[in-house]
């Protein structure tokens, strides 16, 4: 079954790239360590590493074999399989929930893009090389000024914000496949080798190991009492239901991203053994930005608890002190804005590939209405940091009080609707579709080994673990 009116990767590996670079973004490098730094690290490490192997994993397969049983925009896919499984028609919105979270989850991720925009030309005047003549609390003080005077101002943001969105409209006009399979080939591992660089140099510094063990010594009740003060402390699903979140927006999973990415991937590729590499390659990369940015931290008596602004204070660092810092840190953070636009492209790629084929749009017109709208969505995210900071929309609820526009858009997406639709997706595929599809799909058979686990995994331990998760979140157990 091929009506797809839209082109395929050219390789398996054109599509291993494809992925990794919607994997692997501002989720791995910005995100991860700022809310393990939250969090209070090795518990939320864990429950991280075991959402990504027990609900990622099997729902990414889940994924790309929706998009090429569906071939279409997720939206028209869901709708194809559902009438092929003779299921309700419903089943479209999970495609359309993926619709707006792509979109709700660009409007943000543009704007944090456009401070690593930023970044570049502070590295790159050197602007960090002062912190080598000035005492530590000095240091601290000079970063915390430029991340703050970077937000402070909402002109500086819309600018970053504008030029970021541009770009990526920029390869979506050239279709994915196009633009992105060339770009994608020598940035993937350039980015790479940076992090190792910064690996290196994040060994040679004072307190490299109290980042180890503070992203890998187990401690739950940093992570179940999130919000202890010396008098009080409340037990809290919170952080849990965040673990979950990161692995689910690390992954690009639950939205249909990797499901259009999957609408292109040539018939006879192994959907198996493409997941796993990117499964792997995009929490290697999660766990090195973490080791990385906790060196510094400790090596700098910074706080773990920092939050958003967490990478953009400690890598400035370690590029002020480190041998080629300048050059060094100019490249980082021209490919941390890379990572982030090739991920950018898969937010708005389900969209706008069903604008195209409802036939009343081409897709410079999709591309561009998609755009403006995203862009202004994310107005809110850069008056979160400045003019609106302290306007907390849903002040009225306790849990979500002291909440930005910001704040909200990323819980609602990354902890309610890329779960939800991950178990929807699991639940599809492995309730209700039929097995000699799934297994000519896979080019598996459901004697093998792996296939009986993943098939498994994905139809009670998935399922079981977000609605745990969930239940856990709003206060069912405690
Ligand atoms: N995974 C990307 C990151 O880690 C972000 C991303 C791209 C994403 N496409 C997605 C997140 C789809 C959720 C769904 O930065």
């Amino acid at each position: 079954m091929n009506t797809s009116i839209h082109s395929q990767w050219s390789s398996k590996l054109a599509f291993i790239f494809a992925a990794t670079g919607s994997a692997v973004g501002l989720g791995n490098i910005w995100k991860f360590p700022y809310m393990t730094g939250e969090y209070g690290g090795g518990a939320f490490v864990i429950v991280y590493l075991l959402c990504v192997a027990l609900m990622g994993l099997p729902i990414m397969m889940a994924e790309v074999m929706l998009g090429k049983r569906g071939r279409n925009s997720p939206i028209n896919s869901m709708k194809i399989l559902a009438a092929e499984a003779k299921q309700s028609q419903w089943w479209q919105l999970l495609g359309w929930s993926g619709v707006v979270a792509g979109i709700l989850i660009l409007s943000f991720y543009s704007v944090v893009a456009g401070w690593a925009l930023a970044y570049v030309p502070k590295l790159a005047t050197g602007e960090f090389l002062i912190i080598n003549s000035m005492p530590l609390a000095e240091v601290q003080t000079f970063i915390d000024a430029t991340f703050n005077s970077l937000v402070a101002n909402p002109y500086n943001l819309i600018i970053w914000h504008t030029i970021f969105m541009s770009l990526t409209m920029l390869i979506i006009l050239g279709g994915v496949q196009g633009g992105l399979e060339r770009a994608l080939t020598f940035m993937m591992p350039a980015l790479f080798v940076l992090l190792l660089i910064l690996v290196a140099y994040a060994m040679t510094t004072s307190n490299f190991m109290d980042g180890v063990h503070f992203m890998f010594d187990i401690n739950f009740n940093n992570l179940l009492y999130p919000n202890c003060t010396a008098t009080s402390c409340e037990l809290s699903g919170d952080g849990i239901l965040a673990a979950m979140g990161q692995a689910f927006f690390s992954l690009s999973l639950g939205m249909g991203a990797i499901m259009v990415y999957g609408a292109y991937l040539p018939d006879k590729t192994s959907i198996a053994q493409t997941t796993a590499i990117v499964v792997i390659a995009d929490t290697l990369v999660a766990i090195l930005a973490g080791l990385i940015s906790f060196a510094i931290v400790f090596s700098n008596g910074l706080e773990p608890g920092a939050g958003v602004s967490l990478v953009f204070k400690t890598l400035p660092i370690a590029f002020g002190q480190m041998p080629f810092g300048s050059l060094f840190g100019t490249l980082f953070f021209i490919l941390l804005a890379l990572a982030a636009w090739s991920s950018a492209i898969s937010l708005i790629e389900p969209a706008v590939a069903w604008l195209i084929e409802t036939k009343r749009f081409k897709r410079l017109g999709a591309t561009l209405f998609l755009g403006i709208l995203t862009w202004l969505l994310g107005l809110l995210t850069v008056f979160s940091f400045n003019i609106w900071s302290e306007i907390n929309p849903l002040f009225m609820f306790p849990n979500f009080a002291d909440k930005t526009f910001f704040d909200l858009i990323d819980y609602l997406t990354s902890s309610i609707m890329l779960p939800l639709g991950g178990l929807f997706m699991a639940i599809f595929v492995a309730w209700l579709m039929k097995k000699q599809i799934i297994e000519a799909e896979l080019n598996g058979s459901s004697k093998h080994f792996g296939y009986r686990i993943w098939y498994f995994l994905l139809r009670y331990i998935t399922p079981l673990g977000v609605g745990l998760v969930f239940l856990n979140a709003i206060g069912i157990f405690s």
